[in-house]
């Protein structure tokens, strides 16, 4: 898939990509650098990070590797804490670290469920707090992946619903009271998108077809449609968006996520 974005749209600017290691997230980060950014990445494992790393280096970028969990506030100050170190500032931030498995809210643990309000929701904030001094000063943005479960009701996904959920306030809450300090805090809700780990594992592949038939326009979401909208929220040419959580899943949830 093409972009049309100049490749120099994103030049000077610092990322800090949480998740940017593999996935949706990691392809936001990988067309941040190609776009002129200079990323620093983070996710709970050192190895989760090595392949973007040397990816983005091989293409000529700048990318600081930092192991931090999102639910770990000092960690998180730590993993900003070292970017500054390295860059001197940060420009854009992209909250992307996320928790997710299939289950049934009546076999649900408690800690099951805390888990992954821990890491989508506590960790998007944990994140957002830890970096508000400097993107306060580099006048930058922040970009929180949500997801469309929670628009309607998706059986098995309680608690990613209710973290996701949880991720959209702080967008909307944010941006309001960060406005005025002239940070822009908007998000990304994708719907289904082929090819990354969490569709392979939550996805089995029977269902892969009754999903496409649900999707208006008939096909998965690719990596590349998320880049791309990632690409325009950061540009200045969406300078005066602020507070939206851009849907890109093709019409899907319209339709609804649930296939009952
Ligand atoms: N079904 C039901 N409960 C589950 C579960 C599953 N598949 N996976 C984890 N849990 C529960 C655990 O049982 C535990 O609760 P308990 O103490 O009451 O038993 C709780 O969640 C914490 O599990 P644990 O494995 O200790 O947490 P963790 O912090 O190591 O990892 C996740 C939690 C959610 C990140 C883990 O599922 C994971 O590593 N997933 C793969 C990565 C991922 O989700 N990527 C996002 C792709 S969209």
């Amino acid at each position: 898939m093409t972009n049309i974005f100049a490749d120099n749209i994103l030049e000077g600017k610092v990322a800090f990509v949480t998740g940017g290691g593999t996935g949706i997230t990691g392809g936001v980060a990988r067309a941040f650098a190609e776009h002129g950014a200079k990323l620093a990445i983070t996710s709970r494992k050192i190895e989760n990070l090595e392949a973007m790393k040397a990816a983005v280096e091989n293409n000529g970028g700048e990318c600081l590797a930092v192991a931090a969990d999102v639910r770990d506030f000092e960690a998180v100050q730590n993993a900003i804490a070292k970017t500054i170190e390295h860059y001197g500032k940060i420009d854009i931030v992209v909250n992307g670290a996320a928790g997710n498995f299939l289950c049934a809210a009546n076999e649900l643990s408690p800690n099951g469920f805390g888990t992954v309000v821990d890491i989508d929701t506590k960790g998007t904030f944990n994140v957002c707090r830890a970096a508000f001094e400097e993107l306060q000063k580099s006048k930058g943005q922040i970009l929180n992946i949500s997801a469309t479960l929670h628009y309607l009701a998706t059986p098995m996904q309680i608690h990613v619903s209710a973290a996701k959920a949880g991720v959209d306030a702080i967008t909307r809450n944010l941006s309001v009271e960060w406005g005025p300090h002239g940070i822009r805090v908007n998000g990304i809700a994708p719907g289904p998108i082929e090819d990354t780990e969490g569709m392979k594992r939550l996805l089995p592949e029977p269902l892969k077809e009754k999903i496409t038939k649900r999707v208006p326009l008939g096909r998965f979401g690719k990596i590349a449609d998320i880049e791309n909208a990632a690409l325009f929220l950061a540009s200045d040419a969406a300078s005066y968006i602020n507070g939206v959580t851009l849907v890109v899943d093709g019409g899907q949830w319209l339709k609804g996520t649930s296939l009952g």
